[in-house]
């Protein structure tokens, strides 16, 4: 059972959401509060393992989120993530997706230690996003690594069929695509993963994968499910690395195959859109392209947040909400000295600077509801 306290402030998802929590058999809501006073005594009182706050919570500040936070709750907002994001909050969802994010928080804190021997059952995240290079492996590869530094184990897979980069980015410059390998031995049913996933940090390997588009036929969808069955029984997270955008008008034909079948694969989604007009523009078509698949609700990231562009997170974050009907639920700084010496040193940006912005924002991502998805 997890136990959550609700500080709305009479927005208007408060109905839906109480009702939603409310009809959970898994979750309690220990109380509803009012304002953030009883946030803090309720909190302080009860312990609840996860806080659901309204981002534009009148009172609501850093000491007050940290107040909350210090009694070992989770917290999640909902709304505006910019607002949020100013009191300490880094992780904001949707009114639709507060279920699962509270299922998810408690899921990581209660885990059990896993006994050796027993057979692990990872979870799948795919980073996946448009084109015009968003950010979708330097997201993905520091979504992997964040996990592995938290204890995880962790497999990159890179599944962008149309021109990979991990194992470069990685410094691993490997002749054979592990994936590709991977595949043809799953196809002879003798997928050994391990002999494939090539080690990059303690608790992280990579599934390296091919750097030229026009061999992506030789991953056949047969056998690429089974190399993410053996990623997901072997790992406790696999974080899917993919291709850009969608062709809907290409006739199942094509690159856009192989990540058409991943997305449908996955269990938790990243989309990554870059946060300028154009990145913008490009991430609201391919939330409309996604709107075919079925996927899992996908937590939206704008990567590459920074003053010049004239436009601020909170402007660009509204626009993708109107036009898209998706909330943004976190937002990544434009950190180039931190991910250029990354790529040009091999190195995860996690290894290079831990107390870089990108690598704090990624993991304030991954902190609350993200943690246990990734
Ligand atoms: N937050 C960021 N700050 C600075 N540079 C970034 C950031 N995110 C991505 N980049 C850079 O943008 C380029 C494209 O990133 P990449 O992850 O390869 O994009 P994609 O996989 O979407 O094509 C790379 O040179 C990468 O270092
Ligand atoms: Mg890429």
């Amino acid at each position: 059972m997890t136990t959550v306290v609700l500080a709305a402030g009479g927005a208007a998802w408060e109905p839906s959401v109480l009702a939603t929590l409310e009809s959970a058999r898994d979750v309690e809501v220990v109380r509803r509060c009012v304002d953030v006073a009883e946030l803090v005594a309720v909190t302080s009182a009860r312990s609840p393992q996860v806080a659901v706050v309204a981002a534009g919570l009148p009172g609501l500040d850093l000491d007050v989120v940290r107040r909350v936070a210090s009694s070992g709750a989770a917290v999640l907002a909902v709304g505006d993530v910019t607002k949020a994001q100013s009191v300490g909050i880094t992780w904001t969802v949707p009114p639709e997706q507060v279920l699962s994010a509270v299922r998810s928080s408690a899921a990581t804190d209660a885990e059990p230690p896993r006994e050796v021997g027993s057979v692990p059952t990872g979870r799948l995240l795919g980073v996946w996003g448009p084109a015009g290079a968003p950010g979708r492996s330097v997201v993905a590869q520091a979504l992997a690594a964040d996990a592995a530094s938290h204890g995880a184990r962790v497999v990159l897979v890179d599944a962008d069929v149309q021109g990979g980069v991990q194992a470069q980015l990685l410094g691993l410059l490997d002749e054979a695509s592990g994936l590709v390998a991977a595949c043809r031995d799953a196809n002879r049913g003798a997928l050994e993963l391990d002999r494939h996933v090539l080690p990059v940090d303690p608790g992280l390997g990579l599934l390296s994968g091919i750097a030229r588009a026009d061999m992506w036929s030789q991953v056949r969808l047969p056998a690429l499910e089974r190399v993410l069955e053996a990623v997901r029984g072997g790992s406790d997270v696999g974080v899917v690395d993919l291709g850009p955008g969608l062709d809907p008008g290409g006739a199942g034909r094509g690159p856009h195959v192989v990540t058409h079948h991943v997305l449908e694969a996955v269990d938790d989604l990243v989309v990554v859109g870059r946060a300028d007009p154009t990145g913008i523009a490009r991430l609201v078509r391919s939330l409309h392209d996604l709107r075919e698949v079925p996927v899992p609700p996908p937590w939206v990231v704008l990567n590459r947040v920074r003053r010049s562009v004239g436009w601020d997170v909170a402007d660009l974050a509204r626009t993708v909400q109107e036009t898209s009907g998706h909330a943004v639920a976190a937002a990544l700084p434009d950190d180039p000295g931190t991910l250029d010496a990354a790529a040009r040193t091999g190195r995860t940006a996690l290894r290079v600077n831990r107390s870089s912005s990108f690598v704090r924002a990624v993991r304030g991502l991954t902190a609350h509801g993200g943690a246990s998805r990734v």
